[in-house]
């Protein structure tokens, strides 16, 4: 068997390629190793979201050159593989600035990976291929995939047609695309055959998912959920990344009435300031955002929120910050991802006027951060003493410990229960540490824990 070794950056759509990837290439020999050093093929999947995503990429491929001068000093080969958006993004110019990698792939276009290592082995030099769209890839991916663990990613939307003035994605995964409903029912069915419990429906605007059903009408996200929890064993769904414009009322609806819909919800804000949401066009304004939560929360009640934000956008002032923070005290979340504005290539907003100066980001991102760890805290200390159901994912770190997650998707330890992987179980908190909970079981049976 031949050695491959993936490392993925950047979002979960980025895991889920990943991941096929590995499938597709099964087939040819290769099996998943331990690290860049005794593989033979090494295959990056890149982001391109911020600069210090796409640049962390050309490091990355030095020191892989370094490794394949080793490895032929031997007489082993080794295949560097760029995948992904900055693939997508950059091309030719990957090649160009480090001419050890053999194969540029895009996220389009990762299909071919097969016939692209055909060609290098025919002796054709570096291949490079980032033009497919996305609906000839899911036609051709391969149906046998092993499960990760009983939770699982399942990429249903791909692409976004939104163009925020700051954001790469439409650029590098092209036009949004749903996929048909049959091919995401019979991958969750085969994902729940092989021991999948938890699915978690993937798309750069997977509320805006739109594909076509088995009776010729198109499907919402919210009908897609309730077929998918007809699914025996799919005990649990969630779905990322949503956009506020795209939370249509049958996906609210879905809060109150299906009990397999976690009570969490990714929503991202990016700024409180309309000013500001209106330079992003996000084409929503903060008090849409308010009412779209309380909306939410009026289904479920025990809803918990997270969020994107982007703290000096060009044209930022502190007033604009400072309703950035009046919305995230008002909202209150339970965990978030906040990030300095990075200027990208060819965006609309990385050539605007008023660009915020390096050092006023970054005690913005500070202040934001320090507001918004704090609610994370808040969230986890409410979570003492109280019970709820985790899916047990993998054994812990202590001998019979098992880790699993909470509705909320924070990870809880409990002792005991490494023998439960794959099982769903009540769990009383006891102690909240910084970055995850510590629980006891309380219930071994489990027919009452509906989620
Ligand atoms: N589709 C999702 C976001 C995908 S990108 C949405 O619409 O919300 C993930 C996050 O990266 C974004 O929510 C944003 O907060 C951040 N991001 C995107 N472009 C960025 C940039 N140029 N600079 C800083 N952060 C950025
Ligand atoms: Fe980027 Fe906006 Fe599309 Fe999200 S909705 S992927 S932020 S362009
Ligand atoms: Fe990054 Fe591409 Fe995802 S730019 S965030 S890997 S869609």
């Amino acid at each position: 068997m031949k050695k491959l070794f993936i490392k993925t950056y950047g979002c979960q759509m980025n895991v889920y390629d990943s991941a096929r990837m590995a499938d597709l290439l099964a087939p040819l020999g290769y099996a998943p190793g331990n690290g860049p050093e005794d593989a033979d093929m090494v295959i990056l999947n890149t982001c391109h979201i911020r600069e210090k995503a796409a640049e962390k990429v050309y490091s990355e491929l030095g020191r892989l050159k370094q490794l394949k001068l080793a490895r032929a000093a031997e007489g082993r080969g080794m295949l560097i593989a760029v995948a992904g958006c900055v693939a997508q993004a950059e091309g030719k110019e990957i090649l160009a600035r480090q001419p050890a990698v053999d194969v540029v792939v895009g996220p389009q276009s990762y299909h071919r990976l097969p016939q692209m290592l055909a060609e290098i082995t025919r002796g054709t030099g570096h291949v490079l291929e980032t033009e497919f769209p996305a609906e000839e890839k899911f036609d051709s991916l391969p149906s046998d995939g092993a499960a990760p663990g009983p939770a699982a990613f399942l990429t249903v939307q791909e692409g976004c047609d939104k163009f925020c003035t700051f954001c790469v994605v439409p650029y590098t995964r092209g036009a949004e695309f749903s996929r048909p409903v049959t091919q995401i029912l019979d991958e969750a069915r085969r994902l729940a055959r092989s021991g999948v419990r938890e699915l978690t429906l993937l798309g750069q605007n997977v509320n805006a998912y739109c594909g076509e059903g088995p009776d010729g009408s198109d499907w919402s996200l919210a009908r897609l959920l309730y077929r998918l929890a007809e699914i025996e064993g799919i005990a649990r769904l969630r779905f990322t990344t949503s956009h506020p414009r795209d939370m249509r009322d049958d996906l609210i609806a879905a809060y109150g009435e299906l009990p397999q819909l976690m009570p969490y919800l990714h929503l991202p804000l990016q700024s409180g300031s309309d000013r500001v949401l209106s330079a992003m066009n996000r084409k929503h304004s903060a008090a849409d955002y308010r009412d779209l939560v309380a909306r939410v929360r009026a289904r479920r009640p025990d809803l918990a929120l997270s969020s994107d934000f982007i703290v000096g956008f060009p044209g930022e002032g502190d007033a604009d910050f400072e309703a950035t923070l009046a919305v995230v005290r008002e909202v209150g979340y339970a965990q978030a991802y906040s990030f300095k504005y990075s200027p990208r290539p060819g965006t609309p907003a990385s050539a605007a006027l008023g660009q915020v100066p390096e050092e006023v980001k970054k005690l913005r991102l500070e202040q934001l951060q320090c507001l918004l760890a704090a609610q994370q805290d808040a969230f986890n200390a409410s979570c003492r003493g109280r019970s709820f159901a985790v899916l047990f994912e993998k054994p812990g770190k202590k001998s019979q410990q098992g880790v699993g997650r909470s509705p909320y998707l924070q990870p809880v330890h409990v002792d005991g229960a490494a023998s439960l992987i794959g099982e769903i179980r009540n769990v009383r908190i006891r102690e909240v540490l910084p970055n995850s909970l510590r629980g006891e079981l309380v219930d071994t049976s489990v027919a009452e824990v509906a989620h």
